[in-house]
């Protein structure tokens, strides 16, 4: 696939990532999300002529953007979905990593570019696929799901306040003919509000979709077991959350974990980019990151 632009990316909350994961130079390092290859270059270069980069993602063209950066012989670059870790780990012949790192949500590659159909601001075809080859689309949701299955992913994934205003004007409007490009879609939620304020009113249309598409809370759950049962003991577990729904699961799974003496938490507060780094990355501004060490 080509593409048109590089997207600028800045890793968020690299130097308390690069601490939190106390990298020993032999250690084998898994970044679930390896995205364009940020985090996992600053790990790279802290490890010995043994250690190892396992770098996952599901959206093939973040590979290979990856794969461009981080040639080297110690990385091993592989597609997958959280849940997949263990056996491609396994798969691998490794029994147990040093690290696990999940820097969540979408890349910058997704969000710029527009025929990813992600960003309300685009005229692309409604898409929202991390992996675009696989499984149903924004389109299909909104244009098959019931108006009442539209309700659950406003509310569960959006916390949207007028959730059964806009799941009703989806269904209006998608009669005459269907809702093809993110631009209608964010249309029809401006015109529900009547306007708009600082953010644009559908931006919490669009996460719900997202996750929708992607199963991403699902995903996560999945990730966080997976990623602590291949850490060995003493082996740390870093997790960077950009909305609350995601942020949640990552506290309470870690605080479980903790009283069934699996883990012990490393971060009591999540840690948040201070001001600099917000001003040189507004995209790191919800950014929380939390970490925990394997008991
Ligand atoms: C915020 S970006 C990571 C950026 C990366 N840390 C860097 O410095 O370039 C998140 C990445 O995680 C991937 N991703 C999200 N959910 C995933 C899942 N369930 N399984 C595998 N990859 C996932 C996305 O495709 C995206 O490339």
């Amino acid at each position: 696939m080509a593409y048109s632009c590089r997207p600028e990316h800045l890793p968020v909350l690299l130097p308390e990532v690069i601490d939190l994961l106390a990298i020993r130079a032999d250690g084998i390092y898994v970044d679930m999300t390896v995205g364009l290859g940020g985090h996992s270059a600053a790990i790279l270069e802290r490890l010995g002529p043994k250690g190892r980069l396992i770098g996952i993602d599901r959206d093939p063209a973040a590979l290979g953007i990856a794969a461009e950066r981080l040639k080297d012989e110690r990385a091993i670059l592989l597609k997958g979905r959280f849940g997949d870790a263990p056996e491609i780990i396994s798969g691998l012949g490794i029994k147990e990593v040093d690290g696990a790192l999940f820097d969540l949500g979408v890349s910058m590659l997704q969000l710029k570019e527009h025929d990813r159909g992600f960003s309300f601001m685009s005229d692309a075809r409604l898409d929202m696929r991390m992996d675009m080859l696989e499984g149903p689309s924004a389109w299909d949701v909104i244009n098959r799901y019931s108006e009442k299955e539209l309700q659950r992913v406003l509310t569960d994934y959006g916390e949207e306040p007028l959730f059964r205003k806009i799941a009703k004007r989806i269904v209006i409007a998608r009669q005459p003919s269907s809702i093809d490009t993110c631009a209608e879609l964010a249309d029809i939620v401006l015109r529900a509000y009547g306007g708009r304020g600082k953010t644009h009113p559908a931006t919490r249309t669009f996460q719900a979709i997202r996750i929708e598409v992607n199963q991403e809370l699902e995903q996560l759950k999945k990730g966080l077991a997976a990623a602590v049962g291949t850490l060995r003991t003493q082996g740390r577990i870093c997790v960077i959350a950009y909305h609350s729904l995601e942020d949640r699961i990552v506290k309470n799974t870690f605080r479980e974990m903790g009283r069934a003496g699996t883990i012990s938490v490393l971060t009591k507060k999540p840690l948040a980019p201070a001001r600099d780094e917000i001003l040189r990355n507004p995209a790191s501004r919800s950014a929380k990151l939390r970490g925990a060490e394997k008991i």
